[in-house]
């Protein structure tokens, strides 16, 4: 595997490579972020990965500090499925001056879910991304770049913002990683104290309980006032245990807006999708769930 630190080095490494595939991480890699480089390795013909902690998409009270910075077990990590070029710019090489230019993430899109509880932070994230495209992807004629489900606001927000830059960028969703209890992979899993990990999967399943709740509805009810009272329910028997939940909402998967039944207009069974944040103890946990 090739390491290269600056957007000059990683040019050069990228010189004869028509088709990159990105995967962008914050390091710290687990299974969830090998499986989005192994479908990379599938798309084009060259796999790029980068490692960077995006300063700009952290809130001054968040773990920006403290985010786990694990280069070394990265790096094997890495290259145990054969990704081709480490692109791992440090705070200078990315943001040689503070970065004044930023992208404003669509604010339907981003002021919603994770962004209601993290304002700017799709603004950081859409930064840094469009960056990371620039260095990766300028002169190519197309490209792909794979971002988890796990994030899927994140996903989404991408995605939009990838269609209106018309950027020749093929985006791929990747499937979530699970622990084998369903807690989804995540780097700040490690936050957990024991005894809080033993009940972190809880999450999962109330989305899952959800989720299985719905296929039982009949076509005769209302789904926004069905989905209205699970997520309610959901969000108190997690209180219940001892979480603080952010939100626990049932969403399209298109927009991310509320399910709204429309006159003669059923919801489409495979459209819908769950999300939630939630805390145990310091640790503040995402997920989400299609159905
Ligand atoms: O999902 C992440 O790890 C980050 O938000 C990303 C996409 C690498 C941008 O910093």
């Amino acid at each position: 595997m090739h390491i290269v630190h600056t957007i000059a080095e990683l040019r050069q490494a990228l010189s004869t490579a028509a088709q990159p595939a990105f995967v962008p991480t914050m390091g710290n890699l687990h299974r969830g972020h090998l499986s989005l480089l192994k479908q990379a390795s599938t798309l084009g013909d060259c796999t790029v990965a980068s490692i960077f902690v995006n300063r700009l998409q952290f809130l001054p009270h968040e773990d920006f500090d403290s985010y786990p910075r694990t280069w070394r077990a990265d790096c094997d990590a890495l290259e145990s499925v054969h990704c081709d070029i480490l692109f791992a710019p440090r705070e200078h090489d990315l943001y040689p001056e503070p970065q004044r230019y930023k992208v404003m993430a669509d604010p339907v899109l981003a002021s919603k879910l994770e962004g209601s509880f993290r304002p700017g932070f799709f603004d950081g994230v859409c930064t840094v991304v469009l960056k990371l495209f620039n260095a990766v992807f300028a002169g190519k004629p197309k490209g792909f770049a794979v971002f988890g489900k796990k994030d899927y606001q994140q996903l989404k927000v991408i995605e939009a913002m990838t269609k209106q830059f018309a950027l020749p960028i093929d985006i791929l969703a990747g499937e979530t990683a699970r622990d084998h209890d369903g807690l989804a992979l995540s780097s700040r899993n490690g936050y957990l104290r024991a005894q809080e990990r033993l009940k972190a999967a809880a999450l999962y399943k109330h989305l899952l309980a959800l989720s299985q709740a719905y296929q039982t509805l009949s076509g005769d009810q209302p789904v926004a006032a069905w989905c209205l009272a699970a997520e309610h329910d959901a969000t108190r028997r997690l209180s219940e245990l001892g979480w603080q939940v952010d939100y626990v909402s049932v969403r399209r998967r298109v927009d991310l807006e509320p399910p709204i039944d429309s006159q003669g207009q059923p919801i489409a069974k495979d459209s819908l999708l769950v999300l939630a944040a939630a805390k145990l103890g310091q640790t503040r946990l995402i997920d989400n769930l299609e159905f």
